[in-house]
């Protein structure tokens, strides 16, 4: 039975996460903004299994807060053995091209709050010399592309700090697993026309828990997007901005 704290826990990967942790009897902390979307998660994975669930109604964008929440979450669990960071928002790029308050409030919601989070945590992580530490990050933060770059760039600033993380961590037993999805079809999407490259969240979500326990480093899910980032990157700027991506 494993302690998991799950922040951004109404977010659709993050649901079907849980729902595989619940099945196999894992105990859960929930932190997340909608207190009604929150108690019905909750109460749908103490039925399938759940050794105990609790919850916690924060706006993660409040990063004044994230350390009582943390403290509050270890307190109710007796300590933490997988924290899985989702929470996210997907701006409309050409909205935030003419105001930087609201690309600040995206890189808020999207980067600065999970440094926020994970500051206090790895320092926590570390004094207790194991668990695991895995975050959503996305394959749009592998390279800049002009329809989406301020998430791309939140995305990006997550995984290298992730990055940077993991090797200060390692050395006390805590592994950072950076996730990268591709398209997933969930609420952020719900506008976007669905193609052969969307996943479903529940495929994703088997993707999460087996990197965590198998205590994977960076994963894209699914594992065909780490060829097409690859392909993504090798492309030479002087083409690629003349792409229409
Ligand atoms: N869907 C994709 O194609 C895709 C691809 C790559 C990466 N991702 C990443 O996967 C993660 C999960 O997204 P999803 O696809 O599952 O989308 P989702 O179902 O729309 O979930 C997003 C979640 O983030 C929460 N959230 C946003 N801002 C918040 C805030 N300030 N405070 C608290 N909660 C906040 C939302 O809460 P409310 O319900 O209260 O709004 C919602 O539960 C995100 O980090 C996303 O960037 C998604």
């Amino acid at each position: 039975m494993k302690r998991v704290l799950i922040v951004g826990a109404t977010s659709a990967i993050a649901q079907a996460t849980a729902r595989l942790l619940a099945e196999r009897g894992d105990r859960l902390y929930l932190i997340a903004r909608d207190a009604a979307k929150l108690s019905a998660t909750a109460q749908d994975l103490r039925t399938r299994g759940a050794a105990g669930v609790d919850t916690a109604t924060a706006d993660l964008d409040e990063l004044e807060k994230h350390e009582a929440l943390l403290e509050a979450a270890a307190q109710t669990l007796g300590g933490l053995d997988i924290v899985l960071i989702a929470h996210g928002t997907l701006p409309e790029q050409g909205a935030l091209e003419g105001s930087y308050a609201a690309t600040e409030r995206e890189l808020r919601t999207n980067f600065l709050s999970v440094v926020s989070l994970l500051t206090p945590l790895a320092n926590r992580m570390e004094a207790q010399r194991g668990g695991t530490i895995a975050v959503i990050s996305s394959v749009a933060g592998d390279r800049g592309r002009p329809s989406n770059y301020v998430y791309g760039t939140a995305k990006g600033a997550v995984s290298l700090f992730l990055q940077g993380l993991r090797g200060r961590l390692h050395k006390s037993g805590v592994n950072v697993v950076t996730l990268k999805p591709g398209f997933v079809d969930t609420p952020m999407t719900a506008d976007i026309a669905k193609n052969a490259l969307f996943a479903s969240p529940e495929t994703v979500a088997k993707g999460i828990v087996r990197a965590i326990d198998q205590k994977r480093e960076v994963v894209y899910l699914p594992g065909f997007w780490r060829a097409v980032m690859f392909a993504v990157r090798a492309v030479p700027e002087p083409l690629f901005k003349r792409l229409k991506l």
